[in-house]
């Protein structure tokens, strides 16, 4: 009777072991049950009950890159930590070196493993004041486990919580008062509720050598959104040095490589500082006083960000790793393609805060959400997932010939049936609004007076975006909104089927939507002189593109897209662009920082209004006149482009027209 009940008590220790292992997300990610990125949870275990493990100590241990939270539903929100003896990222190839079956690491022979589990709890609690985390304000909790065959990282659902609510987390070592910075997060409605109004800052491309992340920051500071959307180029692969320098310094390959990028692009210092508000000040902008250094994550969920596994990716290759003995002997460290793919997969889950949409398809990242009655979210995957060759560099011209190749895809087959039955859905539904997050350009551009297109945007791919436009008109699927990045600069363009259906370029009249593409958080656009050279370029593209409504190139920054039942709108923000290489005059005011334009060449809170859109609901384009007939800069549509230099600084609330002459135009 006895050993029944110790083999009872041994059987129940080791199943909490096991459910503390499960309840970190990033075991089963992406996927359990791929051959080479599942983890044998059974094996870490094991692992750890060896004798002479001997447990981190508390003190030794740090949340080296913050928290971060993502992937809102009604009722549970994905919260994002790392807890680790040291911030650098692990060195473990063995989930991907192409021998060990799944996650053998329980013996040397591979990896020197951390034996040791790391414990952390978790809280979710409703008020961020010092009494935050006490008893009865709290409305979720658990315990998790980490080591380092995850490098660390932490991610649980929280669930049981309220629609369309707002909430603060934290973590700690468990039994210990180390604890994590708090964030804060907000869940999603419920897919039947009326909702009046929601608000997304969208991100593109954020290249951590050419300048810093101001945007976030700004954005944070001003506090006017519920949800970030980061559409792609979250980091870069290349590697770079100066003032900024990449670590790895190289181009990356490995997973060891993948991890540590993410963590340079997460690590606390590589973030601006935030305005998220303690609880003694109003929650909503406060004096400048009020703000504070951010804990390290300053959104309000992450719906959802679209992997950069290297540039210009499709579905066997890069442009600077393609899938040939020439490629792969001679351009880099001799990973193949689809080991240098499932290093980058395996990073992505781990380092961001977001679900695993499908358990047997460890690269999809394609999915949706839906946002009450008020619209839904529609994140694809142009990119990575499963397109067909794209522009590679040396095969532009090949891409030129076959670009309207009808048998050419930019999702797959899957991917692309499931985006045009969650159009179909969403509108018999009755949500108000399609919102189709994507990395790429999807509207037609002419990039010359000779009619060139461009092959790795949707141009490349003219049968795909033609299915898409005639499922959408065939079915009456109207108040689309296309988001897009990718390209360094602003764009916004009535969505038009041009050739096929009638479209007036002066009312709008014919569209089924619109379509805002942002611009960059620091990467390199237009490079100056604002006028003529950016100007120019911007005229240039108006001219030529009907659909066309709006060109900007020159500002690096973000948009917030604020979607109400009766409209929409788009309010472009930005600053300037550092290069590389900045002219050395602009170099030596920005670093001096007394000529005060805003600059990613510098930490600051510079924040420029560029261009206000409205979309009314069922009308299907762009409001005219065009952003109420003015703009700070580029090119619009029958209005007026005025250069005020007009800057909110998001640190102190102070507006100021500052450096124009200096900063914008060539000396
Ligand atoms: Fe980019």
């Amino acid at each position: 009777m006895r050993s029944h009940a110790l083999l009872y008590v041994t059987v129940l220790l080791a199943a909490t072991a096991t459910s503390s292992f499960d309840g970190n997300i990033n075991y089963g990610s992406p996927s359990r049950r791929h051959a080479s990125l599942g983890i044998d949870v059974g094996l870490v275990k094991r692992r750890s009950m060896k004798r002479g493990n001997v447990a981190h100590q508390p003190s030794e241990l740090s949340f080296t890159h913050g928290v971060a939270s993502g992937d809102p539903w009604p009722e549970s929100v994905i919260l994002w930590t790392r807890i680790a003896p040291s911030s650098e990222s692990d060195k473990s190839e063995v989930t991907v070196g192409g021998t060990a079956p799944l996650y053998s690491h329980d013996t040397e022979k591979y990896i020197k493993a951390d034996p040791n589990p790391i414990c952390v709890a978790w809280k979710v609690f409703k008020s961020k004041c010092a009494n935050g985390t006490t008893a009865g304000n709290v409305v979720a909790n658990g315990k998790a486990y980490t080591t380092s065959d995850i490098d660390y990282t932490v991610k649980v659902e929280a669930k049981g919580l309220k629609p369309l609510t707002e909430y603060f987390y934290q973590f700690n070592v468990c039994g210990s008062d180390n604890k994590s910075p708090i964030g804060r997060t907000k869940t999603a409605p419920n897919h039947d509720d009326a909702v009046s109004k929601l608000s997304f800052a969208v991100f593109s491309c954020s290249n951590f050598p050419n300048g810093y992340f101001n945007a976030y920051g700004n954005a944070a500071r001003k506090d006017k959104h519920d949800y970030v959307i980061h559409l792609g180029d979250y980091i870069y692969e290349t590697g770079k040095g100066g003032e900024r320098a990449t670590t790895p310094s190289t181009t990356i390959f490995s997973l060891y490589d993948y991890r540590t990028r993410h963590g340079q692009a997460r690590y606390p210092s590589s973030f601006p500082r935030s305005g998220t508000n303690m609880c003694s000040v109003p929650y909503r902008p406060g004096p400048a006083t009020a703000v504070q250094e951010l804990p390290l994550d300053p959104y309000l969920g992450r719906p959802r960000s679209v992997p950069q596994f290297s540039n210009n990716g499709y579905r066997d290759g890069f442009s600077a790793l393609n899938n040939t003995e020439d490629s792969f002997l001679n351009k880099g460290p001799r990973v193949s393609v689809d080991t240098r793919k499932v290093n980058a997969v395996r990073a992505y889950f781990e380092w961001m805060p977001i679900r695993q949409a499908d358990l047997d398809d460890g690269l999809r990242v394609w999915r949706s959400f839906q946002m009450g009655k008020l619209l839904d979210l529609i994140i694809l995957d142009t990119r990575n997932y499963d397109r067909s060759i794209t522009s590679l560099g040396w095969n532009d011209g090949y891409i030129d010939l076959i670009h309207d190749d009808p048998s050419r895809t930019l999702m797959g087959a899957r991917q692309e049936n499931w985006f045009y039955r969650s159009l179909s859905q969403s509108k018999e539904r009755g949500a108000t609004w399609r919102i189709v997050g994507n990395q790429i350009i999807f509207s037609r551009i002419l990039e010359d007076d000779a009619g060139a297109l461009r092959g790795d945007k949707w141009d490349g791919y003219v049968a795909n975006r033609n299915r898409t436009l005639q499922h959408m008109y065939d079915n009456g699927i109207d108040n689309n909104i296309f988001l897009a990045g990718d390209s360094h600069q602003n764009w916004v363009s009535d969505l038009a089927w041009l050739g096929t259906k009638d479209y007036d370029k002066e009312s709008g009249e014919g569209a089924v939507g619109v379509e805002f593409a942002g611009t960059a958080v620091s990467s390199s656009g237009q490079k100056g002189p604002i006028e003529p050279k950016a100007g120019d370029y911007a005229r240039g593209m108006i001219k030529r593109n009907e659909e066309m409504q709006w060109q900007e190139g020159y500002y690096r920054g973000y948009f917030i897209l604020t979607v109400a039942p009766e409209q929409a709108t788009a309010q472009f923000y930005g600053t300037p662009p550092s290069g590389p290489p900045l002219g050395r005059h602009e170099r030596q005011l920005t670093l001096a920082g007394g000529a005060g334009s805003p600059s990613v060449a510098t930490r600051n809170g510079w924040d420029m209004p560029l261009a206000n859109f409205t979309v009314q609901a069922n009308a299907n384009h762009v409001s005219r006149p065009i952003a109420g007939g003015k703009v700070e800069s580029g090119a619009i549509r029958g209005g007026e482009v005025r250069h005020t230099n007009c800057t909110l600084n998001t640190e102190t609330g102070e507006w100021r027209a500052i450096g124009f002459e200096q900063m914008f135009l060539q000396t």
